[in-house]
């Protein structure tokens, strides 16, 4: 199906200027950009985007990484876009992630792992509202 799927690159690839490798291989895979946004969040913005986490050992953790520098936020959209993006990102820690991923070219470790992206289609739908605004999300 057609869907939208939220990704986010985190301050470790930004810090390694891959932003545009990493958009290449959206873009290869036939994933549109359809939203975009440059900025660095505030403690309160990534301590509610990761939520669901907040009683994980890892919660703080987490939400240091995300806030130490800046992230490049896109909703990707395409052909099943929510299964081909976490395919093009590898396993979460980047130890287990397959050759070629993303997240085994650019990630460090489980925290700095170079990509978020949406897990569901609820998910999804949740994600990439609480960045863009309906209007901001333009399909093409
Ligand atoms: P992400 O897809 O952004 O969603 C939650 C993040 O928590 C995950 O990527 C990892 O970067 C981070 N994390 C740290 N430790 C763990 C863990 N043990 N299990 C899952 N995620 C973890």
């Amino acid at each position: 199906a057609l869907e939208r799927t939220l990704s986010i690159i985190k301050p470790d690839a930004v810090a390694k200027n891959v932003i545009g490798e990493i958009y290449t291989r959206f873009e290869k895979a036939g994933l549109k950009i359809v939203a975009a946004r440059y900025k660095q969040l505030s403690r309160a913005e990534a301590e509610g985007f990761y939520a669901v986490h907040r009683e994980r050992p890892f919660f703080k953790a987490l939400v240091d990484f995300m806030i130490s520098g800046p992230v490049m936020i896109q909703a990707l959209e395409g052909e099943d876009a929510i299964a081909k993006n976490r395919q093009l990102m590898g396993a979460t820690d980047p130890k287990k992630a397959d050759a070629g991923t993303i997240r085994a070219d650019f990630a460090d470790s489980i925290d700095a792992n170079a990509v978020h992206g949406s897990d569901a289609a609820e998910t999804a739908a949740v994600e990439i509202a609480y960045f863009f605004a309906a209007t901001e999300v333009v399909s093409r």
